[in-house]
């Protein structure tokens, strides 16, 4: 470590700032894109794997099955990479798959109502896969599809395009949507990802990405000693089946207050009614300066032991803090290793759950002549 990084991080001990380590701390690299065969779905499509590499050698392995973030590479405050993202290591564990690790969620991320909702007069029923509610897009939403992919890179950032275009009726939704979406990683340490779609007729899109983080390394342990800010004064409680109440509570005074960096485990065992519905947080927060031109910072996560700070920018209004509840050890990740409770946790930037059915939340209505668009950022540092 040189004397202005050792400097640098005496400072930020103290001052709590991220940094990101100077070039030269970890020997540049040509950025690339590589694509190698994923292997074949159950039903005979070929899969590929593509897989970015930005200057820092930071690395996002990226399957066209389900838009999934297979792996994610990050160094940690000594530059040792680490894979931090929970996922299989075969196109058939993806294809099994029940807890959505890494992939893109559509048509609707997060919970509807009984599955039901109405536009223009006509009420849609999808089918449940979630007791009463219809969650993530239905039994073969987005996640479980095949893109058509391409290769956007400029010399300097591998891009990935997905594009997938989901038919009139499908899963139960109105319209043929087409869907695009870029994951790009930047030299500034960032996996970005841009949505678009577009629709023939009225319909409804909420389109998020489902990763699993760790940033002790997928597989390691729990998250729980990881310290979260939520950049939200206010969340979205729920009922006990998880849909919105379609109150808009401060988080003032609960354990839903992550104004201020506080361990995940802090709080998580209290006796509170909220958590308890959650089975800890399975909740969306409103993200105070959400619903940008350009993404807002909505959340950032750091372990203390690796140093690893996660930062979450978006245009969406609300994210989805999970703490991996329903991860029960029946999941055998990446080399072998098993994902207990609470061993991985999502930020999914969305809109709010159940937003067709609450017309006092932001609108997820998509029209015909419109174009839907939104962007998350991870931006990965060391502290
Ligand atoms: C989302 C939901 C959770 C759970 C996971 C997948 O985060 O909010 O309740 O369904 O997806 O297991």
């Amino acid at each position: 470590m040189g004397l202005r990084n050792a400097a640098l991080v005496a400072l930020a001990s103290v001052t709590l700032l991220p940094i990101v380590w100077e070039a030269g701390q970890r020997a540049e690299v040509k950025p690339t894109m590589r694509k190698t065969a994923f292997g074949e779905t159950a039903d005979g499509q070929p899969v590929d794997l593509y897989v970015l590499t930005n200057k820092h050698g930071l690395e996002a392995d990226i399957t066209n099955y389900g838009g999934i973030v297979v792996s994610l590479k990050v160094p940690d405050r000594k530059g040792k990479l680490a894979d931090i993202a929970l996922g299989y290591d075969t196109l058939e564990g993806y294809e099994q798959d029940k807890a959505y690790l890494g992939a893109i969620i559509g048509r609707y991320g997060n919970r509807i109502a009984h599955g039901a909702f109405t536009l223009e007069g006509v009420t849609y029923h999808l089918p449940l896969n979630n007791g009463d509610n219809s969650l993530h897009g239905g039994i073969k939403g987005f996640n479980k599809k095949v893109w058509r992919a391409k290769d956007v890179s400029t010399p300097q950032t591998p891009a990935l395009h997905l594009n997938y275009l989901s038919k009139d009726g499908e899963e139960g939704y109105p319209g043929k949507v087409s869907v695009e979406v870029v994951y790009t990683l930047t030299d500034g340490d960032e996996l970005r990802i841009d949505y678009t779609a577009t629709t023939d007729k009225e319909t409804i899109i909420n389109l998020t990405n489902h990763s699993y983080f760790n940033l002790a390394g997928a597989g390691n342990g729990d998250i729980l000693n990881h310290q979260v800010m939520i950049a939200a004064d206010r969340f979205t409680p729920v009922g006990a089946n998880l849909i919105p109440t379609g109150e808009i509570r401060s988080v003032q005074g609960t354990p839903f207050d992550f104004r201020k960096a506080t361990a995940i485990s802090a709080r998580i065992n209290e006796n509170d009614q909220q958590l308890q519905f959650g089975h800890g947080y399975d909740h969306n927060w409103v993200i105070n300066n959400g619903r940008g031109t350009s993404p807002s910072p909505a959340a950032e996560v750091y372990e203390p032991q690796s140093g690893r700070v996660l930062e979450a920018w978006t245009t969406e209004p609300g994210v989805q803090f999970y703490s991996g509840n329903f991860l029960d050890g029946t999941i055998r990740g990446k080399g072998n290793k098993v994902y207990n409770r609470r061993y991985g946790f999502c930020l999914e930037t969305q809109h709010f759950p159940d937003s067709p059915n609450h017309p006092q939340f932001p609108s997820t209505v998509l029209k015909p002549g419109a174009t839907y668009h939104s962007t998350t950022i991870y931006r990965f540092a060391v502290r």
